[in-house]
């Protein structure tokens, strides 16, 4: 688990101070797919660096598995460090090595095990040449680059590169992988085959996956919680279900449903945000209105899955502003326990 407590940072400049973090509090839980969402420079990737202390915080501390990182010794955090695995956007390959000497980098310069400094090693300590070549063809295998392992990053498209990077930061079996804006130089096709892979890698090897990224459908697509940033703080956190279907901070909902705004702003009548988090129904809300209450009700916006029979998303819609319209509306659903908001 990485708790982050009271986290703040600050660069300074002559030409005056910039806050990038102002005390973040936030708990990643083991396991999770956790997404960090926000419009570019509100402090996602000043975040993630202090995760794994490439940045070091002003104030504030990073605990991981009940250690403090900002705490410890810089012997010790070289090998905490190494538990973090991180990837990039620009995927930083070594360009003059092949994809398996990529690979095989981190294995290389693992530490030595050395009994008074290094005992507690969450990660494996240097091995042997034989065993190293074993683990690069292991890796390989699972990011599906087997044939690519003598080309160089050059040959390589895009996609095939960020593969090269998630193995190579998965070498020495760390509990944590960070990825910042891992997918925003990709392709919608290879954007889908890279996410699709570090959900693999969560839910197969148990790494805890921490995704920043601006875009929605990435942490739509494979996140369990949250957290929305903005102007260096946390608007709002939760499971992606409750955030998304039901977003409070007028950050979160800028980012979530801006159409859903757009359409408010447009349209007259009294309007209904409904909230659909996994119940059981969503079509027959707007003729069950009409046939069973006489209220004329028109979708607005409308952003449903249906997922094993259940409806997630929200939809909005315009009642009119007729004599009792609303109430009836508002009784119709509360009867058929379909959530709603008035205040949009
Ligand atoms: N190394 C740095 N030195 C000075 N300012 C920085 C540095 N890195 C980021 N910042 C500033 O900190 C703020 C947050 O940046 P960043 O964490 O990169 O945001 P994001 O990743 O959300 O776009 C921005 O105002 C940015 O200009
Ligand atoms: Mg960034």
């Amino acid at each position: 688990m990485i708790e982050i407590k009271h986290l703040t940072k600050i660069y300074p400049s002559k030409s005056g101070d910039t806050v990038a973090l102002n005390d973040i509090d936030l708990t990643i839980p083991d396991g999770a797919i956790f997404g960090v969402i926000g419009l570019s420079g509100a402090g996602k990737s000043t975040l993630v660096r202090c995760i794994n202390m490439l940045e070091k915080p002003t104030a504030g501390s990073v605990v991981i598995d009940g250690e403090d990182i900002t705490a410890v010794k810089a012997k010790r955090l070289n090998l905490l460090r190494k538990n973090i695995g991180m990837i990039f956007q620009n995927f930083n390959l070594l360009e003059q090595r092949t994809v398996a000497q990529n690979v095989r980098f981190p294995l290389d310069i693992a530490p030595r095990y050395s009994k008074r400094s290094q005992k507690d090693s969450p990660v494996p300590f240097r091995v042997d040449k034989a065993r190293r070549e074993e683990r690069v063809k292991e890796l390989l295998e699972l990011v599906e680059l087997s044939d690519k392992a003598n080309s160089y990053p050059s040959q390589l498209s895009g996609g095939q590169k960020q593969r090269v990077a998630i193995a190579r930061a998965l070498a020495l079996r760390p509990k944590y992988l960070l990825c910042d804006e891992a997918t925003s130089a990709l392709d919608p096709t290879t954007t889908k085959s890279i996410l699709a892979l570090l959900k693999d890698i969560n839910e197969k090897l148990g790494v805890t996956v921490i995704v920043i990224t601006h875009e929605m459908k990435v942490v739509e697509s494979i996140c369990t919680d949250v957290a929305v940033i903005s102007n260096s703080k946390i608007a709002e956190t939760g499971k992606v279900a409750e955030v998304f279907s039901s977003p409070q901070s007028d950050i979160a909902k800028e980012l979530i449903i801006p159409d859903l705004i757009r359409a408010i702003e447009s349209e007259g009548g009294k309007k209904l945000r409904l909230i659909f988090a996994g119940d059981e129904a969503d079509a027959p809300v707007i003729s069950g209105l009409a046939l069973e209450c006489g209220v004329k009700a028109n979708i607005l916006y409308a952003d449903t899955k249906n997922i094993d029979g259940k409806s997630f998303g929200h939809m909005v819609i315009a009642v009119s502003e007729e004599d009792g319209q609303l109430e009836a509306a508002k009784a119709y659903l509360l009867r058929h326990n379909v959530r709603f908001e008035e205040e949009l």
